[in-house]
């Protein structure tokens, strides 16, 4: 059997790979710090391909397992914004997945369809129930990822969404390799795969929005700023982008937001200042943190018939809370917005050439660029609103 630990094979048939060892971000546990580890990674199985990684997004969904907001088995290597190069294919990958040459530039999906649920049935792939995503296992069930018998304690290590891309390589699932156009910078290819995606797809997809709406984005992380992008793509006449942090308002200007807005601690006060800046009230106000008090500020700004977008995803258990009256009397609705209502193998191209056009820029949701070793220091940036996406680059 070859190995291809050197590099990607650049020819047309099916590579193998050996088993090897790699660098990768390992949480023990939701609540307590990751350690950059080094493991040993199966050939890939069938199904199955070995992608070796550019570059993985930190994105707040990762620091919601980090601190326990959370809970996932451990351990396992976190990261699910990821792109890479594909370096070796297993059984049946090559016949299936065409696209899914040795040397081609793909982005990662966090949600890969069971195909049988009633969502996937239905085409709505992104509401899929039975996910094999969600058990940070390959679909056939198994890890490929073990912690080495000697200098520390042996066992299978699970991969975040079963793509865990804070690792220098990794086995994926084919269906969750998209292939995007080798040209996209690895950083955006990787954005794509969680942020970019998200946001984008929520006011273009979810949300549908209409020329000339009036939209809020409240939140201007990865997520929130991909939604004011999405927003001047759908061509909505207002925009207004709300934060606490200052820089991130100036971001949001540079990306399409017509109005910012500084939260301060008094809501009654953004509220009214919402209001006055969409005349009334927006017809889609978008929530990108995942707070009670901030969901229930979008869903007290909405003007009859407007709509609340759930992007944030709070703590698990949280509740948030409206007046009902007033939502039923006025015909408002609270919708929520998973990955975009994404379908990866038709909208991850899509969001790339959009970028190469320079229609979406990406670019500039990366404040950071980082090393694998720098990702608690990412984590402790964005719990302090700083910047807006870390990046780590793998050499
Ligand atoms: N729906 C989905 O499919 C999906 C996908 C990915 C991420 N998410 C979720 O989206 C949320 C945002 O992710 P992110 O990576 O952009 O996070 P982030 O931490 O980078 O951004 C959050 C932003 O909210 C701002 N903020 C915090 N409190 C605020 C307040 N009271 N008022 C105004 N602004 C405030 C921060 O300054 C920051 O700019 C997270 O909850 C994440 O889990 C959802
Ligand atoms: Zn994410
Ligand atoms: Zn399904």
């Amino acid at each position: 059997m070859r190995s291809c630990v050197d590099g990607p094979d650049r020819g047309d048939g099916p590579v193998t790979a050996d088993r090897t060892t790699i660098r990768a971000a390992v949480l023990d546990r939701p609540g307590v710090p990751t350690r950059i580890e080094e493991l040993e990674l199966d050939a890939p199985g069938e199904g199955e391909i070995r992608v070796r990684m550019l570059a993985s997004g930190v994105c707040h969904s990762d620091l919601h397992v980090r601190d326990g907001e959370w809970e996932r088995a451990g351990p396992i290597v976190l990261g699910h914004e990821g792109a890479g190069l594909v370096e070796a294919l297993g059984a049946g990958v090559a016949e299936r997945y065409p696209d899914l040459r040795p040397g081609a530039l793909v982005a990662l999906a966090w949600l890969i369809p069971c195909g049988r649920c009633r969502a996937c049935r239905a085409g709505e792939t992104w509401l899929c129930s039975a996910s094999p995503s969600y058990t940070h296992r390959m679909p056939s069930g198994r890890t490929a990822l073990h912690r080495p018998a000697i200098g520390g304690e042996a066992g299978d290590v699970l991969t975040y969404s079963a793509i865990g891309t804070f690792a220098e390589r990794q086995n994926v699932p084919a269906a969750a390799a998209i292939a995007v156009n080798p040209a996209t910078p690895p950083a955006v290819a990787a954005l794509i795969g969680c942020c970019v995606t998200t946001g984008v797809g929520a006011m273009t997809k979810t949300a549908d929005l209409r020329p000339g709406s009036r939209v809020v984005v409240i939140g201007l992380g990865g997520v929130g700023l991909s939604c004011v992008i999405g927003a001047a793509l759908a061509d909505a006449a207002t925009i207004v982008a709300v934060d606490r942090i200052p820089a991130k308002l100036d971001l949001a200007r540079a990306l399409g937001a017509t109005e910012t807005l500084l939260a301060g601690d008094d809501d009654a006060e953004t509220l009214a200042a919402i209001r006055d800046l969409t005349d009334g009230g927006p017809d889609v106000c978008a929530e990108a943190i995942g707070l009670p008090r901030t969901i229930e500020l979008a869903i007290a700004s909405l003007p009859t018939g407007g709509t609340a977008l759930l992007v944030g995803m709070t703590p698990f258990g949280v509740r948030a809370s409206f007046e009902a009256f007033p939502f039923v009397d006025g015909g408002r609705r609270i919708v929520g917005s998973n990955y975009g209502s994404a379908v990866p193998s038709v909208d991850f191209p899509r969001y790339a050439e959009l970028h190469l056009a320079g229609r979406l820029p990406a670019e500039r949701l990366v404040t950071r660029r980082i090393g694998l070793d720098d990702l608690e220091d990412a984590f402790a940036a964005m719990r302090r609103g700083e910047g807006v996406r870390s990046v780590i680059e793998f050499d």
